[in-house]
């Protein structure tokens, strides 16, 4: 079990390098194995999930190497093996293997997906749009069997725009008889970015960034070299820790255009933010709090950015409310921000947070990715040493997160 060691207290400084996303990468890996073939794929973040999909690709027959940031995957030998319950148990993004699979194979066998515990993450949209392109299923809540004589085009409605649904939707589709059209599908980067690889493997997908997707199935799909998009979340996280030290960053590399809301909360509490076509500027003295903070599907505020940005406003000047409408359990880090000084009333779904002048370090524990980031984020902006184990969900998501903190000023080890 890993742990950082901080002492908080001192403004963040310097410049930090946004790797590849994590939510595009992961879409992105399953997807190769629709088509098989040879893939290169640019700016993989080095990171834990990263590493469970490589593992994944390998079980499945794949040949897949990491050299750095590229990433080389050959998924024209793949075979239609059942997916171990240790490496689905590691991720969430591993349920999209059923789509791709379903899509290469016509059957696909796989157990629940793990990942983050952030309240009940059911796979009935997913499985809503698999029957109606004509896919049968047996799902006893552990081993999900799946199997489709013939997918064919349909509409798929989604009463809520889930990304990991659409992301599945979206392969499955590829292997359809006609048109597939998904209405209210997920808006996220990340899915436009998933259409942009396939679009560079043959896939006929129109609608891209809307929330009307049609894809033509059937396409013969072929290996590509693909760059994914910077991680709007890490990038997002770096913004809430210059503004929760009361630092300067230069986040290089990084999409503002993503993380317009973001920036818009940031600014309204004070921060001064100049946005270039790949690099963000942030400044800032004490946040003022901002209020209300209310999570939604993109272009509104992330679910991914509320802790982080929880974080900085347990210092700010007054008191900010915070709804997360995505997830029923995402405050899961308040406790550790309570055992850090902050002041912090939550229910299920709200969170009041009533600012103080400064945290204290504290020994807490990691809950989950970005609540864990969250915490760093605490630490670095309070007085004394903290200790933050279970990094192990930081490294899921943020490559290099000590050592890039280090290099602008932070007092943090990995121990
Ligand atoms: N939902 C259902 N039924 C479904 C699917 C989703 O009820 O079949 C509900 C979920 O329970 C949740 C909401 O819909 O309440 C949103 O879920 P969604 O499917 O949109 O999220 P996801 O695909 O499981 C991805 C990201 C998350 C991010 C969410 C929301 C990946 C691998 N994960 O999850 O990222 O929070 O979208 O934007 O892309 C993270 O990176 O830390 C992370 C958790």
């Amino acid at each position: 079990m890993g742990a950082y060691q901080i002492i908080g207290g001192r403004p963040l400084e310097g410049a930090v390098q946004i790797h590849g996303a994590k939510n595009s990468v992961l879409p992105v890996l399953a997807a190769t194995i629709v088509g098989g073939g040879e893939y290169t794929i640019h700016n993989c973040p080095e990171i834990s999930d990263v590493d469970t999909a490589l593992d994944i690709l390998r079980v499945l027959g794949c040949t897949a190497e990491r050299d750095g940031a590229r990433v080389c995957v050959d998924t024209s030998a793949a075979e239609n093996r059942e997916i171990p319950e240790e490496l689905m148990k590691k991720m969430r993004a591993a349920i999209l293997f059923l789509g791709a699979l379903l899509a290469r194979f016509g059957t696909a066998t796989i157990s629940a997906p793990g990942g983050c515990v952030l309240g009940e993450r059911p796979i009935n949209l997913h499985l809503l749009g698999l029957r109606l392109m004509g896919a049968d299923y047996e799902y006893d809540r552990e081993t999900l069997r799946c199997r489709a004589s013939t997918l064919r085009g349909c509409t798929v409605a989604l009463p809520f725009p889930s990304v990991g649904a659409t992301e599945n939707l979206i392969l499955a589709a590829l292997a359809c008889e006609g048109e597939v059209t998904i209405c209210n599908a997920a808006k996220e980067p990340e899915i436009a970015d998933l259409i942009g690889f396939l679009r560079a493997c043959g896939a006929k997908i129109a609608g891209t960034g809307t929330s009307v997707l049609q894809i033509v199935g059937g396409a013969a799909l072929h290996g590509t070299e693909y760059g994914v998009m910077p991680d709007r979340m890490e990038a997002a996280t770096y913004l809430a820790a210059a503004a929760a030290t009361r630092g300067r960053l230069v986040l290089q590399g990084a999409n503002p255009a993503h993380l317009q809301a973001v920036i818009e909360i940031l600014e309204r509490g004070g921060c001064e933010i100049a946005q270039q076509q790949d690099e963000i500027i942030v400044r800032c003295d004490r946040l003022r709090a901002v209020s209300p903070i209310v999570t939604a599907p993109y272009d509104g505020f992330p679910t991914d950015a509320q802790a982080p940005v929880m974080a900085a406003m347990a210092t700010a000047e007054g008191v900010s409310v915070f709804e997360e409408t995505i997830f029923s359990d995402r405050f899961r880090h308040v406790p550790a921000l309570r055992a850090m000084g902050a002041r912090i009333y939550a229910t299920e779904r709200h969170a009041v947070v009533t600012g103080v002048r400064r945290l204290h370090g504290a020994s807490v524990e990691a809950t989950d990715l970005r609540g864990g980031a969250a915490m760093v984020i605490a630490a670095l902006s309070a007085e004394g040493e903290s200790r933050i184990t279970k990094t192990e969900h930081m490294e899921r998501g943020y490559a290099s997160f000590a050592q890039a903190l280090r290099s602008c000023g932070a007092q943090i080890e990995s121990i």
